[in-house]
């Protein structure tokens, strides 16, 4: 695997690529969720690229970008591993020179959920995102549903900006008890990560609930919070059950809609999400 770290090199290799490219663009400390996206583009692609890049916009002035976990070592022995052919590492300052005071903001999916919360994220995500298919220019780019809203904010911008690629989006890769694989997980003190298993429980409990002809979403809704009480160390931030297009909150709750919740533990924050089908 070959690893570039200038914006020129990368365009100079792009070019001599001849056949379909994948594209993985992520932060790094990587899982096995990370890795089935890598492990999707080497099926369906002639090249795959993936991407390290700890991106500061997207990131609020009281979260972790400066300590988001790094481990540039195991990420390229694993990427390796994985046969990628190619690892691109921009830095920060070519990323964003002094001046750089362009946003891409594709408006109200960003402002819900996620959004509200973190206010700005998805505009760091949206650029940054904007600015790697610049440089990558993929045939395909592959995504986490884990960040389900992640992929409906990047999908509206591919369709309204007429970026010229092709959306993949990969299923949740979880941990034996049911967890959603996160490079935060690491943040969590042991009893921390034994009381998050809830958050997938309490999403087996709304599919469970949809299943036998629950389609009320408040009391969907009710039953996933009274779970989450259980666990003291649990703050829930919000559960949605939602539009997969528009993630606007649902009264009914139809096929294919998402619920979603963000849930902290301390200081960590993890969120999850499953489709009503
Ligand atoms: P990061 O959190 O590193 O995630 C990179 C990709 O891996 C995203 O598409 C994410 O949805 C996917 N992913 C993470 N955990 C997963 C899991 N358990 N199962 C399947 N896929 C998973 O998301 C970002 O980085 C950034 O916002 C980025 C898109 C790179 C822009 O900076």
């Amino acid at each position: 695997m070959k690893v570039i770290e200038t914006i020129a090199e990368m365009r100079k290799i792009r070019r001599e690529l001849n056949g379909t490219v994948g594209f993985v663009p992520t932060m790094g400390y990587l899982h096995e969720g990370h890795l089935s996206l890598v492990k999707r583009s080497r099926e369906a692609d002639d090249y795959t690229i993936a991407s390290i890049f700890v991106n500061p916009s997207q990131f609020g002035p009281e979260e972790d970008f400066e300590c988001y976990p790094r481990d540039y070592a195991r990420d390229f022995s694993l990427l390796e591993k994985e046969q990628a052919h190619f690892l691109f590492m921009p830095q920060a300052t070519e990323m964003y020179p002094e001046g750089f005071d362009t946003w891409v903001d594709v408006g109200k999916v960003t402002e819900l959920l996620e959004g509200a919360i973190r206010p700005g994220h998805f505009r760091g995500v949206a650029t940054v995102v904007t600015k790697l298919f610049n440089i990558v220019n993929p045939t395909r780019a592959y995504f986490g549903q884990k960040d389900a809203q992640q992929c409906v904010v990047i999908r509206k911008m591919v369709k309204d900006l007429n970026i010229n690629l092709e959306m993949i989006i990969v299923p949740t890769v979880r941990e034996p008890d049911g967890l959603a694989m996160s490079s935060r997980n690491v943040y969590l003190a042991p009893e921390e990560r034994q009381q998050a298993r809830v958050i997938y429980e309490a999403l087996r409990t709304a599919h469970a609930m949809w299943v036998e002809g629950g389609r009320d979403p408040e009391v969907i809704k009710k039953a996933m919070l009274k779970m989450m009480r259980e666990k003291p160390l649990a703050t829930v931030d919000y559960i949605s059950i939602a539009s997969p297009q528009t993630l606007e909150e649902l009264e009914w709750a139809e096929p294919h809609s998402i619920v979603s919740l963000a849930v902290r533990f301390g200081k960590t924050r993890l969120i999850d999400n499953l489709f009503l089908e």
